[in-house]
């Protein structure tokens, strides 16, 4: 996880890229070096609106483009704020569903200027592969996200 971590600031860091393609190089760097990361991807807060609007991905394509705040496990972290990691998705009520391979799901929030202005967002096709050093990780690239945006 420290390599992912040296290797993310890396590109996050790059002084050439726009935000977009930065981002898109991290959905593809974790999803290449974590074989139980099997979709990864950026949600944003569309404007002030309510609601959460897709951002660079890699994985099978999602009808979910936006997501009302409340709704599925990212529009609960659009509302809480917080980490929400999720073992079992057949566990959870309030779920959107993106690919019947899904298994497990975490979803970590980005703040900017404390406000929580999107997340990262990561389906797993096995049951409950999230540690604590995957929110580590994630939660430290969203950190240094928030201050790319
Ligand atoms: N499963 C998410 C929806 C997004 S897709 O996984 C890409 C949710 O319940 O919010």
């Amino acid at each position: 996880m420290n390599e992912l971590k040296k290797r993310a600031g890396l590109i996050l860091d790059a002084p050439d890229a726009d935000t977009n393609s930065k981002l898109l190089k991290i959905c593809q760097l974790l999803d290449q070096e974590v074989d139980y990361y099997n979709w990864t991807g950026f949600y944003f807060r569309n404007g002030e609106k309510e609601e959460l609007i897709l951002g660079p991905y890699v994985g099978a394509e999602t009808d979910h483009t936006i997501i009302p705040f409340g709704k599925g496990i990212c529009g609960q972290v659009a509302v809480s704020g917080e980490t929400f990691v999720v073992p079992d998705v057949h566990a959870q009520d309030n779920y959107l569903s993106c690919s019947i391979d899904t298994k497990s799901e975490i979803v970590v929030p980005i703040f900017k200027d404390g406000k929580n202005i999107g997340q990262i967002d990561i389906d797993s096709h096995k049951i409950d592969p999230f540690t604590k050093a995957d929110e580590e990780l994630l939660q430290w690239i969203c950190q240094e996200v928030g201050k790319l945006l």
